[in-house]
């Protein structure tokens, strides 16, 4: 057995990147995929992105924008497997497998789903009208992701902590049966990520369409931390750093000694205007080396596609005899 802890988490492919998952979930997810005590797997979510993304071009297109602004902004490919789901077809074979093993009663209480037949219900339409079977068995699909790499720990947002739960069940009721082949995961949600809030105070969401995109070019990063929402104090006029989006966001950026120094600085009556010039300078002295890359690689996807090559290699170099195993114990065998 692997005596390393496996660490996983997928990112579902739609939408832009922004600050808010910058600084909850890819920050950090980069700096752990230096750790070489952990084996850790990070992969494109590019079957989940299907649930809810019916268009082609998009599909393709978010896959490449994810793809690049997490190897702009450091991923350590090689300590960590990086890869797209879609590129290890024993993740799909294994969701047979434990579709076929999942109570529908389980997948019938997912919060996702629910709420849509809630929304459907309100609003006096048929409880299934506009969902797919995708939506509905998604969480097997995540249960596969996980599963297939025994991974023990999956760093997720809240909204995931049911999936993760879902998987355990299915993992252990497949052990009960077939002998102890999975590793039963636990969802890892980290208190100390703030939650970021948005210009609008709210926390940074797209569904808020409050959200300031990671790659914004300069000028208009800079325009769109101006639009932070702040209260009317004058310059000169003490400010409540505890009580401020604008200051969260640079505390969000800034090592000890800077968040000590602005709140001091807010204490003393800084200008609105000047602390968003702050927290902008701040901001883009993290993002601007970056940038750089994430434009160099969005205009050489070739190269993007070499490297999730290299990782679905890795990543079916375990998944292959894994599923072999599964496959034995469940029936699915040769005949002599
Ligand atoms: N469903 C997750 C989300 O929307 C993404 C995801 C897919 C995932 N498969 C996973 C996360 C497996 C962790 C592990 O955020």
């Amino acid at each position: 057995m692997n005596p390393k802890t496996t660490v996983l988490t997928g990112i579902t492919t739609t939408g832009t990147p922004h600050l808010g998952n910058y600084v909850g979930a890819i920050k950090p997810a980069i700096t752990a995929s230096r750790d070489s005590n952990v084996d850790s797997y990070y992969f494109l979510a590019d079957f989940h992105a299907l649930i809810k993304c019916h268009e082609p071009e998009l599909v393709q297109q978010s896959t490449l924008e994810i793809a690049a602004t997490w190897l702009a902004l450091g991923l350590d490919t090689e300590n960590a497997t990086f890869y797209r789901q879609s590129d290890v077809p024993e993740i799909s074979e294994l969701t047979w497998l434990l579709t076929c093993h999942t109570a529908k009663g389980l997948m019938n209480r997912a919060h996702a789903y629910k709420a849509a037949v809630q929304e459907n219900e309100n609003a006096g339409e048929d409880p299934d009208f506009g969902l797919t079977m995708g939506l509905f068995s998604y969480p097997i699909l995540m249960a596969a992701d996980i599963l297939m790499f025994n991974a023990h720990q999956v760093p997720v947002g809240r909204d995931q902590v049911q999936h993760l739960e879902m998987a355990r069940d299915i993992a252990q009721r497949f052990n009960h049966h077939f002998g102890e082949l999975f590793v039963l995961p636990e969802a890892v949600t980290d208190d100390n990520v703030a939650v970021l809030p948005g210009q609008d105070g709210r926390k940074m969401s797209k569904s808020y369409n409050n959200t300031i995109p990671i790659w914004l070019p300069e000028k208009k990063l800079r325009k769109s931390i101006m639009r932070i929402v702040t209260n009317s104090l004058e310059p000169g006029e003490p400010k409540d750093a505890d009580d401020s989006a604008l200051y969260s966001i640079f505390a969000a950026f800034a090592d000890a000694g800077g968040r000590e120094e602005m709140k001091q600085a807010y204490r003393d009556g800084i200008a609105w205007g000047e602390a968003k010039q702050k927290t902008f300078e701040l901001i883009n002295a993290e993002l601007a080396p970056a940038r750089d890359a994430y434009q160099d690689l969005i205009s050489h996807p070739v190269q993007i596609e070499e490297v999730l090559r290299e990782g679905a290699r890795k990543a079916r170099a375990y998944a292959m005899p894994f599923l072999d195993r599964i496959r034995h114990a469940i029936g699915i065998r040769p005949l002599a």
